[in-house]
């Protein structure tokens, strides 16, 4: 028997069965991979785990145990912590106040703050983190604050310790420090989950795996040794995916737009690049490049200090979204969760609310027929899991709301120039697959496509051309027959780091 294991685990939801008698066993001093498409469940049985949940069937044992949790503060008791998917915080508390959270009555009192913050500081070097214990929450990037949130666990004594999805928006340097932990943590002995849709961070670091498929458990395996990546996805979506990118050449037209010497807030140097119509140029960069501020600029989201933008030869006003949206340039961002979602609304409205239209104040009359349609068509293509189009998108799974928001941009009417941020983070396989048949798609039909993207293989894989971005400037332009990884990479590192960090740097396939 296993330090933690899941016993004929059910839960349903309103209309959802998200678990059916799930049963697998975690070991003490193991990493544990939990895989599965967008809606497999995942999360759920991670909130049934952490006592947010209880769930309609079957029992949690620990350590021999039957344990029957009826909220989060029962399995604190038990020496659970999870970090969530959706990590939820207090801004404007310090990073020593929330490690110090619940233990501030005891030994150290909040007037003696001198011996909080030794102590403090003490606890995260021990830990091989560099935080400053005085920094409020809000201060911090998403992957700080995951790290505050496993301090605390570590401070706790947690004896089981899960992270849901915890590298989908860290930096590379962040996600080594992660599992630098992670592996101190299994050392330790402590039983480890891990969930990701990044098959190579799960070789890298599970000792074990289940996958799970529509709430079912559908494999295990007690060692990944031998197993390959397609056998793992074979298992995750239940057919065969010979080639994830499935890349279609095709026809490119003129030039649709045309950016020339951009200047603004994070460039270095000001940025020039054209995109044909028909073509897809990746923007490959590591977190922190500039691409994504680049590409504000270009929108008009951020104001540029110089530089033109046009699209099919007439140049767009700066600084002005609805100039850009009028001349057919549409904008998804990186954070779309926060950018994007409309948490009470339905998943067909939110498929259906166009930035077009959001933005010019156009369309007062919707045709409810057309939404429906569209809503549906999104629905199956991208298989975004819900009962049905009018349910509310806060219920759905984290990565089918990914699905839904993104169909926003990929139903846009009228487009020309699409620049989407990251488009597929978050997302598992199969659904990746689709993302980018649409993107060929749109492609196809003349739409010039920027795709900014933190995967290399991804870049790789779907990009016509590939332009690398590193501090703020262009340091590189590749065609798709040139692009190869070494090279590609080597123009994202900073200059100098590139021979020291060549080997450490990872590569993230999906
Ligand atoms: N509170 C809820 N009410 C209704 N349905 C829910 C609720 N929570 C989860 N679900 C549904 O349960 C199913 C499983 O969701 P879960 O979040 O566990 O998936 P997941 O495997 O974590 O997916 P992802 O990879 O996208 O994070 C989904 O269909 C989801 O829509
Ligand atoms: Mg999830």
């Amino acid at each position: 028997m296993s330090f933690l294991e899941f016993q004929g685990i059910g839960k349903a939801f309103p209309g959802v069965r998200a678990l059916s008698d799930v049963s697998f066993g975690v070991d003490a001093g193991s990493v544990h991979g939990l895989l599965g498409e967008n809606g497999a469940g995942k999360s759920t049985m991670m909130k049934i785990l952490g006592g947010e949940y209880v769930p309609n069937e079957g029992r949690l044992v620990i350590d021999g145990q039957p344990r029957a949790f009826r909220s989060a503060a029962d399995a604190i008791e038990a020496g659970v912590a999870i970090i969530h998917q959706e990590l939820q915080y207090v801004p404007e508390l310090s990073v020593m106040e929330n490690l110090l959270l619940g233990r501030l009555p005891t030994r150290l009192g909040l007037v003696d703050r001198r011996r909080a913050l030794d102590w403090t500081r003490q606890r995260l070097n021990a830990l091989g983190v560099d935080l400053d214990p005085r920094a409020k929450l809000k201060q911090l990037s998403i992957g700080q604050r995951q790290m505050v949130e496993i301090c605390k666990a570590v401070l706790r004594d947690a004896k089981i310790l899960a992270l849901d999805e915890p590298t989908s928006s860290l930096s590379h340097r962040e996600t080594d420090v992660l599992f630098r932990l992670v592996r101190d943590l299994k050392a330790q002995g402590k039983a480890m989950i891990y969930i990701s849709h990044r098959l190579d961070e799960i070789f890298e670091l599970c000792d074990a795996a289940t996958i799970f498929r529509d709430g079912r458990k559908v494999a295990d395996f007690p060692t990944l040794e031998g197993i390959t990546r397609d056998t793992l996805v074979q298992r995750m979506v239940g057919r065969e995916i010979s080639d994830i990118f499935g890349y279609r050449p095709r026809v490119q037209g003129d030039v649709r737009l045309a950016v020339r010497d951009v200047t603004g807030h994070a460039v270095a140097e000001p940025i020039g690049f054209d995109v044909r119509a028909g073509e897809i140029v990746g923007f490959f960069g590591l977190v922190g490049a500039g691409r994504s501020e680049t590409m504000r600029l270009i929108y008009g989201a951020d104001s540029r200090s110089g530089g033109t933008v046009a699209i099919d030869g007439k140049t767009l006003r700066s600084s002005d979204i609805r100039s850009a949206i009028r001349g057919g340039l549409m904008y998804c961002p990186e954070d779309r969760k926060e950018d994007g979602i409309i948490g009470v609304r339905s998943v067909a409205e939110n498929i259906n609310i166009s930035a077009r239209r959001n933005h010019l104040r156009a369309g007062m009359f919707v045709n409810e027929t057309n939404e429906a349609r569209t809503a549906d068509i999104f629905i199956e293509r991208l298989r975004i899991r819900t009962p049905n189009r009018r349910q509310e998108i806060r219920l759905l799974s984290g990565g089918n709301q990914q699905k839904a928001v993104l169909s926003r941009w990929l139903a846009e009417k009228d487009l020309r120039v699409l620049i989407i941020d990251e488009p597929t983070r978050g997302i598992d396989v199969g659904a990746k697959n689709e993302i980018y048949n649409v993107l060929y798609e749109l492609a196809e039909r003349g739409v010039a496509i920027v795709m900014v993207s933190s995967e290399l293989p991804e870049v790789l894989g779907v990009s016509d051309r590939v332009i690398v971005m590193c501090g703020g400037r262009i340091t590189g332009e590749f065609t798709r027959e040139q692009a190869s990884e070494e090279a590609v990479l080597a123009r994202a590192l900073p200059e100098g780091a590139a021979r020291a960090d060549a080997n450490t740097t990872r590569t993230v396939s999906p």
